[in-house]
């Protein structure tokens, strides 16, 4: 029989036991054990295969990722095999939460180019975003740079300074359509800086816009702030919107030289909902010798009268900026899991594999298609720069009707009810053009389960549908109509 123990010993051991517990599950090393997990990051990935990896309808396309995106069935399986565990036994929520987590933004880290203490799983993009803005010692008469492109995610935070702080808040109208390149970005920032001064503190954007699938040249805008360092001794920061890019690009943060990016765990990177990746610039160096912004975590288990988070004036931040922001109350295991485990698999993948595929193979077909039936003015989406590019393309079938929302979202509607493939359409602001129009273009998003035949299966019913609509036989009201804001 064992000894008894005394209360002390006893939460002694179980307090060890707890920290202990067996990495199955919790810590699920799930993609080892799938038929779908690759060795590699492989050269050439096997698409086809990998559509085998996802639980999608059949019956229908789906080509709104941008909205939100589906997990793969390996990670499903285990998210819900955690959820489980957890729900049998509440106990294995016990012991050290915080190194479970540190364990998992380690390897977050890895994926997006940048060391644990620079990134936060985090509730989803407006989480992060709203977390970022608010921590910033901004203040009356300050000026916050962003253009008139931006999704509520961002624009809600901005709004908040403009009416608690009395910040302003200048929105940069930014081109729109086929015809573009990087240096009409770098042109109207710089023109913004200049004529707003030493009053601009902050720049904030997103990088792709959710209204085109515009790809923002996110290290030249941020040449351009090291810049305005470097001539005037202004310190101009970064907060970029990456709701989109997350899991649809190759990014490489440190590399980048951004000071914040916000990013989706749930739309291109098919992780669970409620999940983002939250990174914080943690280091001045040469890809950005800017000084640290003052930053205060508004949401933390961690700060207290001595640990409040120091100046940051060094060639470091001098703590654990991610310490402080991880531990907020009760954490989803399995969410953060599961992200932390697709994050490893498209790592598998390849993430240069993937944005090769989705933004310069399909997307750039996409985009081809569309120039070849209805013209470059068709397009919102930059088509000739690749740079610019993204996964998202966005056009108009109707040249005669482009700020016809009703027109636009019976298009969408028809497109799902007598075609079967899933597509939104956004509500875009063409203010650069002069006049403050919006225009409502149909929006498809390609990823790595679709393939060629999708792009012109996609294509044809569109084309066929735009036909009947020029017939005049389509005369119903949209059944389907679209949310303005959900991505
Ligand atoms: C550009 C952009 N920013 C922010 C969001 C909000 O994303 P989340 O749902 O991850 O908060 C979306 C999409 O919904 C978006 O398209």
């Amino acid at each position: 029989m064992p000894p008894l123990l005394n209360r002390r010993d006893f939460l002694l051991t179980a307090g060890t036991s707890a920290a202990l517990l067996p990495m199955h599950h919790i810590f699920a090393e799930t993609l080892a054990e799938e038929p779908y997990a690759l060795t590699a990051p492989t050269t050439r990935p096997d698409w086809e295969r990998l559509k085998q990896a996802f639980i999608l309808d059949q019956d229908t396309t789906y080509m709104n990722v941008g909205t939100t995106g589906s997990m793969p069935k390996h990670i499903l399986a285990a998210l819900s095999q955690d959820n489980r565990l957890i729900a049998r036994n509440p106990r294995d929520r016990l012991g050290n939460t915080s190194n479970r987590l540190e364990y998992a933004r380690g390897r977050l880290a890895l994926s997006f180019g940048c060391s644990t203490d620079e990134i936060v799983i985090s509730g989803n993009t407006t989480y992060g975003l709203t977390l970022s803005l608010s921590g910033l010692t901004l203040k009356a008469g300050d000026v916050v740079l962003t253009t008139d492109q931006e999704h509520p995610g961002l624009l809600a935070p901005l709004q908040l300074l403009a009416d608690r702080k009395a910040i302003e808040v200048i929105k940069v109208p930014l081109p729109v359509g086929e015809n573009q390149t990087p240096d009409d970005y770098i042109e109207r920032f710089q023109r913004a800086i200049l004529s707003y001064g030493e009053r601009v503190k902050l720049i904030a954007f997103s990088a792709p816009t959710f209204t085109t699938g515009t790809m923002l040249p996110i290290r030249a805008l941020v040449d351009l702030l090291i810049d305005t360092y470097n001539q005037y001794g202004w310190s101009i920061h970064s907060v970029v919107d990456g709701a989109h890019a997350t899991g649809m690009f190759d990014l490489d943060f440190n590399t980048l030289g951004i000071d914040f990016f916000c990013g989706a765990g749930h739309k291109w990177q098919c992780g669970p909902g409620g999940t983002g990746i939250w990174y914080l610039r943690n280091q001045v160096s040469d890809n950005n010798p800017i000084p640290l912004p003052r930053f205060y975590p508004t949401v933390s288990d961690y700060y207290r009268e001595d640990r409040t988070p120091p100046a940051p004036d060094g060639e470091r931040g001098e703590y654990d900026i991610g310490d402080f922001l991880q531990p907020h109350g009760n954490p989803n295991y399995p969410a953060a899991m599961a992200l932390t485990n697709v994050c490893d698999f498209w790592r598998q993948i390849g993430r240069d594999n993937i944005e090769r595929y989705t933004v310069h193979d399909l997307g750039a077909q996409m985009k081809q298609r569309i120039i070849e039936h209805w013209g470059n003015e068709s397009l919102y989406s930059p088509s000739g720069h690749s740079t610019l590019l993204s996964a998202l393309t966005t056009f108009t079938p109707f040249a005669h009707d482009r700020d016809n929302k009703d027109i636009s979202d019976l298009f969408v509607s028809k497109l799902y009810e007598d075609y079967g493939y899933i597509v939104r359409n956004t509500a875009t602001p063409v203010t650069y053009r002069g006049a403050p129009e919006t225009e409502y273009p149909i929006r498809i998003s390609t990823h790595l389960f679709h393939d060629a035949n999708d792009v012109q299966g996609v294509f044809d019913a569109m084309k066929d549908l735009s036909e009947r609509f020029e017939q005049g036989v389509i005369a119903e009201t949209p059944t389907l109509l679209n949310r303005e804001n959900d991505g």
